[in-house]
């Protein structure tokens, strides 16, 4: 579903915080680049495309009260926040395609006076914004196309209008083809151990009206064996230059699963998704979490406190497990 998930209002960058979510749907404001960085690292804003805007957004923040006495010293506190801000999340690169746009063009306008590069930057991360939302609407409208009335989709973590400045990319694929008449059926994984799928895919597939089921994790292998699942689209948060996709953890179990039953696998992203500075997936940095987000669900322990825990964010599916990538460019197959 389209949702306003993080915008620029009177000075402060709003955002949904997405912690609360399905229980109540709040905004909060982020008035430093601190508390922005702080719900970047929390999963308040969260999502590839979404944190991309956030750090573009946090730039603009970050400079609002500079007193840099000339245009070249701000942009050298440009270099420094988008620093800070990249220091919150490895993973998704379109938080450092959309640092690195902020911070090249405060460079290529420090000739300019500090007043005139900040309104440069705002218009810059408006322009982010509204580059993303064009995107969702082609990717959805190319990923629509391989959509039959009557399938049954599989999809894993959240990558819908909430982690986007927009509707989404393998959820907006799905919006689009309801919206073409397809009649489809949708399986949310929960998506331990942040429940993403459960708290945020569900929430909007649901409002759109989607004929929605939640499933745990450890189910799909089942569904699929039982011939339950047509096609799996998922969103991706860094493709390497040889298409290798890292998305949140599980996802490549779930390409490994569609394989081994035929099922295609397409994942669903912008190109600023795709980081041609890296070779393969092996490359991607994987995030690494608090064990206790793995110990304790909805605040109550579920293991011992001691208990080692491992818990990667992410994990890449090889190029040779995804059928195609969908972009806003086009599809792009083997
Ligand atoms: O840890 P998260 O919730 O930020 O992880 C998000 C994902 O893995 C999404 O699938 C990905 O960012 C694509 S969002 C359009």
């Amino acid at each position: 579903m389209p949702v306003d998930t993080i915008f620029w209002q009177n000075g402060k960058v709003r955002l949904v915080d997405q912690t609360l979510l399905p229980s109540e749907f709040k905004y909060i404001s982020c008035g430093d680049v601190k508390a922005l960085w702080h719900a970047i690292k929390r999963l308040q804003v969260r999502g590839a495309p979404a944190i991309g805007v956030a750090g573009a957004l946090g730039v603009v923040l970050g400079v609002k009260d500079s007193k840099a006495a000339s245009g070249a010293k701000l942009a050298r506190e440009v270099g420094g926040i988008a620093r800070y801000l990249g220091s919150s999340r490895p993973t998704a690169v379109n938080l450092f395609w959309a640092l690195e746009r902020m911070r090249s063009i405060a460079e290529n306008n420090s000739a300019r006076s500090p007043a005139q590069i900040k309104k440069i930057l705002l218009a810059e991360a408006m322009k982010i914004i509204a580059e993303d939302k064009a995107a969702c609407r082609r990717m959805a409208k190319y990923g629509a196309s391989l959509i039959k009335s009557g399938d049954a989709i599989l999809t894993h973590c959240n990558a819908g209008g909430l982690a986007t400045a927009d509707y989404g990319t393998a959820l907006g694929v799905l919006f689009e083809a309801k919206a073409q008449g397809k009649r489809i059926k949708v399986y949310a994984d929960e998506t331990r151990p942040l429940l993403q799928g459960a708290r945020l895919t569900t929430w909007e597939l649901m409002h759109e009206g989607i004929d929605t089921t939640l499933i745990c994790d450890n189910m799909a292998a089942s569904l699929m064996a039982k011939g339950k699942i047509d096609k799996v689209f998922v969103g991706a948060d860094r493709i390497a230059a040889n298409g290798d996709a890292a998305n949140k953890i599980g996802t490549y179990g779930i390409a490994v699963l569609a394989k081994y039953h035929r099922i295609p696998f397409y994942v669903v992203a912008p190109l600023s998704t795709i980081d041609r500075g890296i070779r393969t997936g092996k490359d991607i940095p994987i995030e690494e979490r608090a064990g206790d987000e793995v110990r304790a669900l909805g605040g109550r322990y579920i293991a011992p406190r001691r208990v080692k825990v491992y818990n990667p964010a992410f994990d890449v599916t090889p190029n040779s497990l995804i059928t195609a990538i969908i972009t806003e460019k086009g599809i792009l197959k083997k």
